[in-house]
């Protein structure tokens, strides 16, 4: 792979700009929050065949075969406050459930908070890890680093039963490079609404996630909690209904849905 290849072809004018292509790298995520602290502009992306010491959310790694998925980071350095970056990754992932849906229209994929891209039958075939930095001169900067199972057909045995790929859902094998500036085109349409109309883009995410109303248990840390699925909330935080009708709050941590007793 090679810059003028990822740049080949490309209709955004800020988003994919500048892109570094790796061919193998430790973790796109590391290399662009290097690049947003020595001030590199937004829009920036770095872009990975392979990554020796993926990074997951929860400290978890993110392994993916080389040259079968998406792997990129992206620099963005929005206009809003630090509480509500949170809208950076929704909207990410809401502009690549799009792009997913633009190629394979009848392709069953939905998000799960707090940023999980899924099929309907609940494997994983994406996941969006989020991190705040500053500028050498103290301006926020988020990165954002998108993992997507594009092309693998098989998986590790410990992955086997959670996660999959957009070819194992169709059986087609998808140009990753166009996937990825449809991506990065969505991004660059939806980027400038997020200043003038944050709602929207939980709203758009909101369309796209089936829990709400459903049983689910969240493990937050050593807790784990259970409850009816009742919506995000301006900040991003899960709000769940126990059984006794209180409402809690979840900011970090995993859900899963699940039979329960609510009443
Ligand atoms: C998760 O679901 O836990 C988030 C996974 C994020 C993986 C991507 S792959 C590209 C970027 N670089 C990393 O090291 N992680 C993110």
């Amino acid at each position: 792979m090679t810059i003028s290849t990822i740049a080949d072809g490309l209709k955004t004018k800020k988003f994919g700009k500048k892109v570094f292509v790796f061919d193998t790298i430790d973790s796109t995520n590391t290399c662009a929050r290097l690049l947003a602290e020595c001030g590199t502009e937004e829009g920036t992306v770095v872009y990975a065949e392979e990554q020796t010491s993926g990074r997951g959310r929860l400290k978890r790694k993110w392994i993916s075969a080389k040259s079968e998925n998406l792997l990129f980071s992206i620099i963005f350095a929005p206009k809003i406050k630090e509480r509500r970056y949170y809208l950076i990754p929704l909207l990410v992932s809401v502009c690549i459930v799009n792009s997913i849906k633009k190629d394979i229209p009848d392709c069953p994929v939905i998000v799960k908070w707090p940023n999980d891209i899924l099929l309907s039958g609940g494997k994983k075939i994406g996941g969006i890890l989020t991190e705040l930095t500053h500028t050498y001169d103290n301006d926020l900067r988020i990165v954002v680093g998108a993992g997507i199972n594009v092309n693998q057909s098989t998986f590790p045995s410990e992955l086997n039963t959670t996660a999959s790929s957009l070819y194992i859902a169709t059986g087609k094998e998808l140009n990753r490079i166009t996937l990825l500036h449809s991506i990065l085109y969505e991004i660059e349409l939806v980027y400038n609404s997020v200043e003038a109309d944050p709602d929207s883009i939980v709203e758009r995410w909101k369309s796209h996630c089936t829990m709400f109303g459903k049983p689910v248990q969240v493990i937050e840390g050593k807790k784990v909690k259970t409850g009816i699925c009742k919506d995000i909330d301006r900040e991003g935080a899960l709000l769940i209904e126990d059984k006794k009708g209180t409402i809690h709050r979840i900011i970090a941590g995993d859900v899963t849905s699940v039979a329960i007793n609510t009443t």
